[in-house]
């Protein structure tokens, strides 16, 4: 045997055992191997494909990446046509289409029962997916051809396009299938695969698709098949075209020897007797419908035998055996009214749409959330448009898109208002403040706020609610209503006020008498004394949730601390990044929240658990965190620990980087750096932050050479830890740390003075050393378990 003729028998073998996987993987949902072993043979066809060019084929699966792309479609006849499908909206629809099927049955169906009941047919159900059309042609299980449905008797040729939709088989399974196979089905995208493609479109700063049967369809009819290929497409079959050879004599029949050659069928077919137990498919999928992995607009129902279908014929473009039985629909036309703007808790001013009222899937739908400003100028919406409407499952309505033919002449842009519409206060976009490495980029946010804070009615209202709920101080019997009457009679206008109400106030309002005014006011007292971490969470500061808030209570441990501490500092919590340490900062920097915060302690309001700073937290610190955290320009935690060891203190780095010999002669930071060091401490702003932040590190006990760090008392002072190879429970700099807060000193190098090595897999020459120097030697769980015994004993 020749070279070639080796390689074409293994590249067929490839070809089949990877279309073999494929359709475990994308069709049965049963993957046979690992991910691995797929790429591994796929490789390797795809080397042998490169060696032997002439060997390639469409057929091949490597052809599924999609291969070069086209100036235009061709086009494709359709031996037999492809048709559409009668519409029944009622039951009373579905009635009259099983009438007219036992009519024009007649003699052939079966004598009905005894008692005079009429004889059933049996129907194929399959709910209807939300795609579109295609038809894919399979010579000798080939696959040669696929086509869009076009006009039902020319459709476009998008062969390359099908190819890339990973449950299309190539070539068909088993034996037994005819010579000329065309199947049809639907091309679909799933809700899931529908929202992560947008959340991609958006980051590229695409337009988003305004619902899944846009997307499948923009998708498919690329000229380009790469662009294909990296959309989630799927195919679902529901019939068959032109046949040359034998298929089974019923439509559920059909449908499982297709299954059976590879091609995947709906999990939802089923076979049912008489128009009753069509009505139960309906609702049962209706039922069920938010809850499927795709959209579908109804359910179709098939008379399944096949002969009775040929009876009965079609009637100018729709079969007369089959129905589609629509939902109500999901997505309607409206007219957009106006464009009103809601208050939050935080001040955002947020765009409402009020419509004409119209009835979407089942229900009156009057108002959507336009998220905001962003949102309507991708919208490209404006007072007066006729909209799109889409009601998905349990969601609140949102509109989708603008029907630009239909916009009148009197059309209005949409405009934020410049004042709050609640308190008059000015309204400010949002600045997103980025920092990095020293320097603050400001950039336009989405959201506008009206900066009235607590002096705003809709927010104060917002800020009780929040501040009375269930997991922040848990005031039980302070309801919404209660709230806004509150405020409304002018008792209540900040959070502090909660706690100087009196009965005589409360048993006059509506709704109050004399146990309902003692019950608040006896629930008001109880809930003076929530934990820090309520408390925090309470004060409704932007951005920051429960976890954040409990984070903030465990790592500082005091509401001073929180208050006070500076941006850079917060940053040293895990999981704080620098907008949430600007955001807590700036909270606790205003003088309202501040003179609220200084009322609520005054009104007796004592924090439960307010203490140390957490040790960890404590002693995380060093000079090199600190350099870090400065964000000087072209210094990376690297260049940052060096010039911790070169200097050892604030000061000596500020002096050392004022002084051009001693740094030039620091040879362990490139130029750059050594520049970038030099001018960011020849701002005097840069020095005086660099020592606020040093200073508040002492006050809190943070720093490196505060007293409390005096590792004598701690487990390992004085000893040296190595840490090699990978650990699975956490980070190598989370043990550093870890260790480091029960006094060791962890170091990069083994050497005799060293107490012990932790060696997770992959450890090379430190392990080595560390068993030749007879040192002890702990893998991970022998680590933790150590960690765990310290910890509790500390
Ligand atoms: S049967 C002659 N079955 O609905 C029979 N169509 O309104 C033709 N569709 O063009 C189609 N799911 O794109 C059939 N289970 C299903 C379907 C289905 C979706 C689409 C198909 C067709 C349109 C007709």
């Amino acid at each position: 045997m020749t070279d070639a003729q080796t390689a074409a028998i293994r590249i067929r073998q490839l070809r089949s055992q990877l279309e073999e996987h494929n359709h475990r993987y994308y069709v049965l949902d049963e993957p046979s191997v690992p991910d691995a072993e797929y790429d591994r043979l796929f490789r390797e066809l795809q080397a042998l494909e490169a060696e032997y060019p002439q060997l390639i084929s469409a057929q091949s699966p490597t052809q599924r990446v999609g291969g070069a792309a086209l100036a235009a479609f061709g086009e494709v006849r359709h031996e037999v046509p492809m048709l559409s499908l009668g519409n029944a909206f009622a039951e009373e629809d579905l009635l009259n289409f099983d009438r007219r099927v036992r009519e024009g049955l007649g003699e052939l169906l079966p004598a009905g029962d005894l008692f005079g009941a009429g004889a059933e047919v049996e129907y194929c159900c399959e709910p209807k997916l939300d795609g579109l059309a295609v038809s894919l042609l399979y010579r000798d299980g080939l696959l040669v051809r696929g086509a869009t449905r076009g006009d039902g008797t020319t459709g476009e040729d998008i062969s390359s396009n099908v190819r890339t939709l990973r449950n299309v088989p190539l070539q068909l399974q088993g034996s037994g299938y005819p010579p000329v196979l065309e199947v049809r089905g639907e091309v679909f995208m799933s809700k899931a695969g529908f929202e992560a493609l947008n959340a991609r479109q958006l980051a590229a700063g695409a337009k988003p698709f305004a619902n899944p049967r846009n997307a499948a369809a923009g998708s498919l009819r690329q000229l380009d098949p790469k662009i294909t290929a990296s959309r989630p497409l799927q195919f679902c079959c529901y019939g068959v075209g032109q046949v040359e050879g034998e298929l089974a004599a019923t439509q559920v029949g059909v449908l499982q020897q297709l299954k059976g050659w590879g091609l995947p069928i709906s999990g939802e077919l089923k076979l049912v007797r008489g128009a009753g137990q069509c009505l139960d498919y309906y609702r049962d999928i209706g039922a069920r419908r938010s809850t499927l992995a795709y959209e579908i607009d109804g359910v179709v129902f098939k008379v399944n035998d096949i002969g009775y279908q040929r009876e009965l014929g079609f009637r100018a473009r729709e079969p007369r055996w089959a129905i589609a039985h629509k939902f109500p629909a999901s997505e309607e036309l409206t007219e957009l009214l106006d464009v009103e703007f809601q208050v939050g808790r935080t001040g955002a001013v947020t765009p409402v749409a009020r419509l004409k009222p119209v009835q979407v899937a089942g229900v009156t739908v009057s108002n959507a959330t336009l998220h905001n400003m962003d949102e309507v100028a991708r919208l490209g919406l404006m007072i007066g448009d006729t909209v799109i409407i889409r009601r998905a499952g349990d969601v609140i309505p949102q509109v989708v898109q603008v029907v630009l033919e239909r916009r009148p002449a009197a059309a209005r842009p949409v405009q934020i208002p410049e004042h709050c519409p609640v308190c008059g206060s000015a309204v400010e976009r949002t600045q997103l403040v980025k920092r990095s490495k020293g320097k603050e980029t400001l950039s336009a946010g989405a959201v506008y706020r009206c900066v009235g804070r607590l002096s705003c009615q809709a927010q104060l209202k917002q800020a009780i609610i929040h501040f009375v709920s269930r997991r922040a101080l848990d005031i039980e019997g302070l309801g919404d209503k209660i709230v806004e009457q509150l405020v409304d009679v002018g008792l209540v206008s900040s959070p502090a006020d909660l706690f100087i109400l009196r009965y005589e106030q409360l048993v006059v309002l509506e709704g109050f008498a004399d146990l309902s005014a003692r019950n608040l006011l006896a629930a008001i007292d109880s809930s003076r004394t929530p934990t820090l971490a309520r408390f925090i969470y309470a004060l409704g500061i932007p951005d920051v949730g429960e976890e954040t808030a409990k984070l903030l209570a465990r790592a500082l441990g005091a509401m001073e601390r929180i208050r006070q501490a500076l941006p850079e500092v917060l940053t040293w919590l895990p999981d704080v990044g620098a907008e949430v340490a600007h955001e807590i900062h700036s909270f606790f920097a205003e003088e309202h929240n501040q003179k609220v915060l200084a009322q609520l302690l005054e009104r007796g309001v004592e924090l439960q658990d307010e203490g140390d700073l957490h040790a960890e937290f404590a002693a995380c610190t060093t000079l090199a965190t600190l350099i870090d955290k400065l964000q000087i320009p072209f210094i990376a935690v690297t260049g940052a620990e060096k010039l911790a060891d070169k200097t050892a203190s604030l000061e000596a780095l500020i002096a050392l980087s004022q002084d051009w010999l001693a740094l030039s002669v620091f040879k362990n930071l490139n130029e750059k750096a050594r520049q970038s060091l030099r001018d960011f401490f020849a701002s005097p702003a840069n020095c005086l932050r660099a020592r606020q932040v040093e200073e508040q590190l002492r006050a809190f006990g943070m720093h490196w050479e505060s007293p409390r760090r005096a590792v004598a008392g701690l487990p390992l002072a004085g000893q040296t830890w190595v840490l090699t190879g990978t650990l699975e429970a956490m980070s190598r700099d989370q043990a550093k740390q870890q260790l480091e807060a029960l006094g060791a000193k962890v170091a990069g190098s083994v050497s005799a003075k060293t107490h012990c090595v932790v060696a997770g897999p992959g450890a090379g020459s430190k392990l080595d050393k560390a068993t030749e120097l007879g040192l002890p030697v702990l893998d991970e769980t022998a680590f933790l378990q150590r960690l765990q015994l310290l910890q509790a004993k500390e």
